[in-house]
C-alpha cells in the first residue's frame, strides 16, 4: 500500500477509535487544532509518563516544574521570539491563499527527488536482480539532469535562508522555478513577508491598562526564568536539569500532516545546566541518551536517524534532531541543542537581575551553559501510531487491523470478556476485572462474538484479552490471548496479575534503558 494511503487510513483510524478528533468538528473544525479522545488521552498520558519518569525518576539531578503559559512579555523580547520567531509567507492573489515561501520551495525540491526516485523504480523493475542502483544514479542522463536541477535549487535556497532570510531571493526562486498555487494554478504571487508565529492577547481589565501578552511558543523559557529558584530551593549543584511538560502555541501558516504541525501542541522539554566548557560532552551524552529512549520502544533502529545541523543559530554550538520514519518520510520528532548561556544571559540583561550560579566548590560565580532536549508529545504520538498501525491477512482470508503499540504505552492493557452473557460468566469476569483494575487500565466487553471483540481490542492496541468460559467456573483458569501473536494460553486467575503487570508496565520499559 502506498505510504500516502497508509497515512490516510491512520488518520481515519484515529478518529474512528477515539484517539484524535478534529477540534470543534460540529462547527467544521478549526485549522491545525485537534482534540484527543478516550483512547488518545491514555496513550498521550503514557508517553508523558514514560518521558517524565525517564528524566525525573532515573536522574537524581533532574527535577520537574510546571510554569504558567502566560509570562511577562519582556521574556519573549529577551528570548528573541518577538523579533525573530518568524516564517516567510507569500500570498497567491488569485486564490487568496497564504503559503510559507520556504515550504513551497522545499516541496519543489521534493518533486525533483520524486522524479529521480520514479526513474530508479522504473529501471529497477525493468532490470530486476541485475539492477545496479548506484551505477544507474551516477550515469542515467535523466536522473543526472534532475539531480543537477535539484542540487542547484537546494544550494540557492539554503543561501537565501541563511541570508536573513533574503525575502526577495525567496520570491525570485518561486518565480524562476515557476511554482504555481495548488488551488488557483497561477503564478500571481505577492511579495514575501515575515510573519511572527506567536499568538498574542491582552491581560488586564481596562483598555488603557491592558498589557499585550503572548501564549508561550515553547515551554523552555519557563524553565530559564525559574532556574535559580529551583537551584536554590532544591539545593541543586551544576550539572542539574529541569524538566517540564506543557502546552505551546504557534500560529503556523502551513498547518498540515494531521498532528505533525499544530497550532496548539504539547512539548516535553528538559534544560540541563552545565559548567561552561563541559557542554559538548553533555551534548554527546544527551544525544545518545535520548536516542536510546526512543529505540527502547522497539520499532527498530531503521526508524531513526540523527540530523546534525550544519548551520547553527548564532547562540548554539551544536544541534541535532532525532528524526523518525513517518509515512511521509523521515521527520524531526525531537531536537537536542547546545544553547550556550544565551538565554540566561539575555534574561539577566533584560531583567537587570543577576541570575548567576554560585559554585560552592570553586567559590566562583558563572552563568551556566545549557543543553536542551525538546520533544513534541503530539509528534511522538503520531510516530508511535504510524509505526504501530498494521493490516494483517489472516489464515481465514479476513484482514485484521491491529495497533502493535508498545504494551507499556497502550491505552487499555487488558480486556476481560465472558464467553457468553449467562451461566455466571459475566459475574466471574467482573470479579476478575475488579481485582485487576487497581493495577492497570482494563476494559470489560460482553457484546458480540469473541472474534468481533478481539478485533475491537486489536484496533485500539490492547496487548492482552482474557476470556472467561464455563471451565473457568470449575478450574479458575482463563484463556489469555496475545495481541501480536494471537496465541492463546490457559492461565490460573491468581497468576494473571504477575504475568500481565510485568509485561505492560512503564517500569519494565524504563528498566530496559
Ligand atoms: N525550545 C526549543 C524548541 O521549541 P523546536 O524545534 O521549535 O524547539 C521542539 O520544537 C519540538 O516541538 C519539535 O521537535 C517538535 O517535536 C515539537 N513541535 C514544534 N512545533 C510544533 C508544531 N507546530 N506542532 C507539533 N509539534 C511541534
Amino acid at each position: 500500500m502506498a505510504q500516502e494511503d497508509v497515512f490516510k487510513k491512520l488518520v481515519s483510524h484515529c478518529k474512528e477509535y477515539g484517539f484524535v478528533f478534529p477540534s470543534s468538528e460540529i462547527y467544521d473544525g478549526l485549522g491545525a487544532v485537534y482534540d484527543y479522545g478516550q483512547n488518545g488521552v491514555e496513550l498521550k498520558n503514557n508517553i508523558k509518563q514514560y518521558w517524565w519518569q525517564s528524566m525525573v525518576l532515573l536522574h537524581e539531578n533532574i527535577v520537574g516544574i510546571d510554569s504558567a503559559i502566560f509570562m511577562h512579555p519582556t521574556i519573549w523580547k529577551a528570548s528573541g521570539h518577538v523579533d525573530a520567531f518568524n516564517d516567510p509567507l507569500i500570498d497567491n492573489r488569485d486564490s487568496k491563499k497564504r503559503y510559507r515561501a520556504d515550504v513551497l520551495i522545499e516541496d519543489q525540491i521534493a518533486k525533483y527527488d520524486e522524479k529521480i526516485n520514479k526513474e530508479v523504480a522504473k529501471a529497477a523493475k525493468k532490470y530486476g536482480a541485475a539492477f545496479d542502483e548506484a551505477q544507474f544514479r551516477s550515469t542515467n542522463a535523466r536522473v543526472l539532469e534532475h539531480q543537477a536541477k535539484r542540487d542547484a535549487l537546494h544550494e540557492r535556497y539554503t543561501h537565501a535562508m541563511n541570508a536573513g532570510p533574503d525575502l526577495n531571493e525567496l520570491r525570485q526562486i518561486i518565480l524562476d522555478e515557476e511554482i504555481v498555487c495548488p488551488i488557483s494554478g497561477t503564478k500571481n504571487w505577492t511579495e514575501v513577508r515575515q510573519f511572527n508565529l506567536m499568538f498574542s492577547t491582552e491581560m488586564g481589565s481596562t483598555a488603557d491598562g491592558a498589557m499585550k501578552v503572548y501564549l508561550r511558543p515553547e515551554t523552555a523559557q519557563g524553565i530559564f526564568v525559574n532556574y535559580l529558584n529551583v537551584q536554590k530551593t532544591g539545593r541543586m549543584k551544576v550539572p542539574f536539569g529541569i524538566a517540564q511538560i506543557g502546552k505551546a502555541f504557534r500560529n503556523e501558516i502551513v498547518a498540515r500532516q494531521f498532528i505533525f504541525r499544530m497550532r496548539e501542541f504539547e512539548q516535553m522539554e528538559m534544560q540541563y545546566f552545565v559548567k561552561p566548557g563541559t557542554e559538548l560532552e553533555w551534548f554527546k551524552y544527551w544525544k545518545e541518551t535520548r536516542l536510546k529512549w526512543h529505540k527502547a520502544l522497539g520499532f527498530g533502529d531503521d526508524h531513526y536517524r540523527y540530523h546534525d545541523h550544519e548551520k547553527l543559530a548564532h547562540y548554539a554550538n551544536a544541534a541535532t534532531d532525532i528524526e523518525f520514519l513517518m509515512p511521509f518520510g523521515f521527520k524531526e520528532v525531537e531536537g537536542i541543542h547546545s544553547r550556550t548561556n544565551f538565554d540566561l544571559s539575555q534574561h539577566e540583561k533584560f531583567s537587570g537581575k543577576s541570575i548567576k550560579y554560585f559554585d560552592p566548590e570553586t567559590n566562583e560565580s558563572y552563568t551556566p551553559y545549557v543543553i536542551e532536549t525538546s520533544i513534541g508529545v503530539d509528534r511522538m504520538f503520531l510516530s508511535i501510531m504510524s509505526a504501530s498501525y498494521c493490516e494483517e491477512k489472516l489464515e481465514n482470508g479476513e484482514t485484521r487491523v491491529v495497533l502493535k503499540l508498545p504494551a507499556a504505552l497502550a491505552p487499555v492493557k487488558l480486556a476481560v470478556m465472558p464467553l457468553v452473557k449467562k451461566d455466571g460468566l459475566p459475574e466471574k469476569a467482573r470479579e476478575i476485572m475488579n481485582s485487576l483494575r487497581f493495577h492497570f487500565n482494563c476494559q470489560y466487553d460482553e457484546k458480540d462474538s469473541i472474534g468481533k471483540r478481539y478485533r475491537r481490542q486489536d484496533a485500539i492496541g490492547t496487548p492482552y484479552c482474557i476470556t472467561v468460559d464455563h471451565q473457568t467456573v470449575e478450574d479458575n483458569c482463563v484463556t489469555l490471548r496475545d495481541r501480536d501473536t494471537m496465541q492463546q494460553e490457559r492461565v490460573p486467575v491468581d497468576r494473571l496479575l504477575d504475568i500481565i503487570a510485568d509485561r505492560v508496565s512503564i517500569t519494565s520499559l524504563l528498566k530496559t534503558l
